[in-house]
């Protein structure tokens, strides 16, 4: 009985273009990647500084392996602190301009582990319609009220944060800066005027603006000069850093409360001490090479710019995160398999990670592509976007 669910389950979503396999790469994750023998451009990592395969990286890892072992051998708060993950807090705590920092072993972890010992019973969350799912899981386990506001839309959110007005405990907001999937920004200026005149908690997660945005790298509410509004800054150290990991940045007594109520902190292991110490090179790489964020952003740009000259439907992307939005899901799977025959590594982005009819190409531009990169991707995505009638 139960194996002939799971059977027909799996039968259902193949059948509806939306069976996920996993992918093995042969060697390590860069801008060109090995898989069964043959080499693809990578256009569909979150390595968006080109610093996962770097060796200085892997050589602070390796020393610190030297040093500490390997495994943290227990959870944080009873002996597996090391010097390793007690350095990266303080340097995350001043890179963020927050008085304090505490590590997550990644950031599905965080926002769950965040979310849920911060807000209850008695407290409303209002969260973007397009949160990722870890915001979301975190909102769930909380047991507070939850209500979603359409995607970046601030009359929506102004009504909520008016209705809610004296009946809550706590009112909180939670919203990624960069979109996940849509690559846009959210207006953290207006967000944070809107929480401030309402007396509500803002959590901003800055998985895919940390190391992207900001003249400093420090993220997007950098770029929008609120970092002291934000009083829960989350993110990750997986995806820019080239690491592994995530943080919350914010006053002393919110991490010293998650510390103390935050399950998926207190009931695990901590991170290995070489992870921890390639995170903080990454973020010494990210302080002194501000070169990297400048080629990153000048490939973003043109591939946004000529992807739309073409035709195709990017939505209001403003990042290295650049949607092609294909809308049925079994086309986004073809459009991504002649790319993949070509040499080119999409990978389709369906439901339910987007929502219905949005299926789409998830392009993400890195520091690392050469202007031949981007030709060869262009070039090819003409011809096939064509060939599936996309433009
Ligand atoms: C917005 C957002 N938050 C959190 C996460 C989770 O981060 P991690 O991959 O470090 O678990 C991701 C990506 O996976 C994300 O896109």
């Amino acid at each position: 009985m139960f194996n002939a669910r799971l059977q027909a389950e799996l039968d259902e979503l193949e059948e509806k273009g939306l069976r996920r396999v996993l992918r093995g790469l042969d060697g390590a994750q860069d801008r060109v990647v090995g898989i069964g023998g043959k080499a693809y451009i990578n256009f569909c990592s979150n390595n968006y500084l080109g610093l996962a395969a770097d060796v200085r990286l892997r050589d602070a890892a390796a020393a610190s392996l030297q040093q500490s072992g390997f495994g943290a051998g227990a959870s944080r708060l009873v002996c597996g602190t090391l010097s390793e993950h007690q350095k990266l807090e303080e340097r995350l705590a001043v890179f963020k301009g927050a008085e304090r920092c505490v590590l997550f072993n990644c950031g599905y972890m965080a926002n769950v582990g965040i979310i849920a010992s911060l807000f209850g019973r008695g407290d409303l969350i209002l969260s973007d319609r397009l949160n990722h799912a870890s915001i979301i899981d975190g909102i769930v386990l909380s047991r507070a009220d939850f209500r979603r506001y359409p995607h970046c839309d601030m009359a929506g959110l102004e009504r909520l944060l008016r209705e809610a007005g004296g009946k809550y405990r706590t009112i909180a907001v939670i919203t990624e800066s960069v979109f996940s999937m849509d690559g846009d920004l959210a207006p953290l200026d207006q967000i944070v005027r809107m929480t401030k005149q309402h007396g509500a908690v803002l959590m901003v997660d800055e998985a895919h603006a940390a190391g992207v945005f900001g003249a400093g790298g420090r993220g997007a509410v950098e770029h929008f000069g609120c970092g002291s509004d934000v009083a829960i800054q989350m993110g990750t150290l997986s995806k820019a850093f080239g690491s592994f990991g995530a943080y919350v940045c914010g006053s002393t007594r919110l991490i010293e409360y998650v510390m103390n109520r935050a399950r998926s902190f207190i009931y695990t292991t901590a991170l290995p001490p070489s992870v921890a110490a390639a995170s903080l090179k990454a973020l010494e790489i990210i302080e002194a090479e501000p070169g990297r964020r400048e080629a990153l952003w000048r490939n973003a740009t043109e591939m946004r710019r000529r992807l739309k000259e073409a035709g195709f439907d990017t939505l209001r992307s403003v990042s290295p995160i650049i949607p092609v939005v294909v809308g049925d899901e079994k086309r986004a799977t073809t459009f991504s398999a002649k790319l993949f025959e070509q040499g080119l590594l999409v990978t389709a982005i369906r439901p339910p990670t987007v929502p219905a009819n949005t299926a789409r190409l998830r392009v993400t531009v890195t520091a690392s592509h050469t202007p031949d990169d981007l030709e060869c991707l262009l070039r090819r995505m003409k011809t096939v976007g064509e060939e599936l009638c996309l433009i």
